[in-house]
């Protein structure tokens, strides 16, 4: 990804003598288009879809980190895709046969699709390099098509080209494999939720047909410099994609665009000390909703991790610091078209970014588990589970 910081800097203006009628305008529109964006913040929070309760203490304690399963030598999750998996070569393949045996063996309720395109690259010349995404999706099986939201979970599995060798480990393996075990400690949740509500005859409204799907993509890096062509291979053809794919006309929502609730993009973790700033007005509720479950977390000494400030410190941004730059990345695509993003990611980057040391051995480890249990107890309870918190104390999904 790529990183801009001066977006403003063009944008602000210096007033001499008269106004002129575009400045005027300026002074006009400044403060509407503040308006409009108060107003975009006040319907997502009066939006039934997303007034959710909060997940007990209880709930919290019982959210798994995931353990073991990260292990870089020998973990379930991680250590397979700790190799290179640059689009094209034997590495991309193994990755995605980890990722689809995962869902297929462990998950089998969840569905799974394939989004496969080709494309050329600037140093691959008149060869078409091919780009998978992998799709899972678990949604209420009395929905129609078209008729679920559908928090989206995102991270891209591919590694880049260069340097030889490169594993981007926290770019982004980590994301991948905490995406995975969120999967699995939600589905029995899930599984229950679903069931009791079908038995309830519910179902059929907007806040109930909630849903969540995983979009692991490929051909996330540049080839060689980053630009518009070169780089997002598999975001910018899925998006395009499902912008022209449309549901039968009486639906719901008008596309798969359309049903996504909340695009969240994980994207370099697994380093120590990670900041991770909110990045959208629009979406900042949900930010904060994140970085309340951190803060809550730590104070019930359920994270292990031991930083200088909290990983998402921004929950008391104001509304005027909005706007001022921004990170080039996977979400790109989709925001153009209207969907809503949280990104989640850690800026400034790793001090490995981009470099042969983006490997296991430069992970901390008490911070890849944190994620793991940050992301799941925020799925969680964007799922609505407090509805079927368990009451003893078992802990479930591992
Ligand atoms: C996409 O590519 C994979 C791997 O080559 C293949 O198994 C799958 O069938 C393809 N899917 C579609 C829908 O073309
Ligand atoms: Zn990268």
């Amino acid at each position: 990804m790529k990183q801009y910081d001066a977006l403003l800097a063009a944008a602000s203006t210096t007033r001499r003598g008269t106004p002129t009628a575009a400045e005027l305008a300026i002074a006009v529109l400044a403060p509407l288009s503040l308006f409009l964006q108060l107003l975009a913040l006040v319907s997502y929070l009066a939006s039934p879809a997303l007034a959710y309760t909060a997940l007990s203490d209880h709930f919290l304690k019982l959210v798994p980190s995931g353990g073991d399963d990260f292990d870089i030598d020998n973990g379930k999750l991680l250590a397979p895709i700790l190799i290179p998996r640059v689009p094209g070569t034997p590495g991309q393949v193994a990755a995605q046969e980890h990722l689809v045996n995962f869902f297929r063996n462990e998950l089998p309720s969840w569905s799974i699709e394939w989004f496969n395109s080709t494309g050329k690259t600037p140093v691959t010349g008149d060869r078409d390099i091919p780009f998978h995404n992998l799709l899972f999706k678990r949604e209420p099986p009395w929905v129609q098509e078209g008729q679920s939201n559908l928090l989206t979970l995102v991270a891209h599995y591919d590694s880049k080209i260069s340097p030889e060798g490169f594993i981007g480990a926290t770019d982004s393996a980590v994301p991948c494999a905490i995406l995975m075990h969120v999967a699995r400690t939600i589905d029995h949740y899930i599984t229950q939720m679903y069931d009791e509500m079908n038995v309830l005859g519910e179902g059929g409204t907007v806040p109930m047909d909630m849903g969540v799907q995983i979009l692991l993509l490929d051909g996330e890096e540049a080839f060689l410099q980053w630009t518009e062509t070169d780089s997002l291979y598999g975001a910018r053809a899925l998006a395009e994609h499902w912008e022209s794919s449309y549901h039968p006309a009486n639906s719901f929502y008008k596309n798969p665009l359309d049903q996504i609730s909340m695009f969240v993009l994980l994207d370099l973790l697994g380093s120590a000390d990670p900041t991770i700033s909110s990045s959208f007005l629009p979406t900042h509720w949900a930010y904060q909703a994140m970085a309340t479950i951190e803060q809550r977390m730590r104070k019930l000494n359920l994270l292990e991790s031991n930083p200088k400030g909290p990983f998402l410190p921004d929950a008391e941004k104001v509304v005027s610091k909005f706007g001022r730059g921004m990170v080039e990345d996977d979400h790109i695509p989709f925001m153009r078209r209207g969907v809503p993003i949280l990104h989640v990611i850690a800026t400034p980057f790793p001090s490995v970014w981009h470099t042969i040391n983006d490997d296991g051995a430069h992970l901390d480890m008490p911070t890849v588990r944190d994620w793991a249990r940050i992301v799941t107890a925020f799925t969680l309870e964007w799922l609505d589970m407090m509805e079927v918190e368990p009451k003893d104390e078992t802990s479930k999904g591992g």
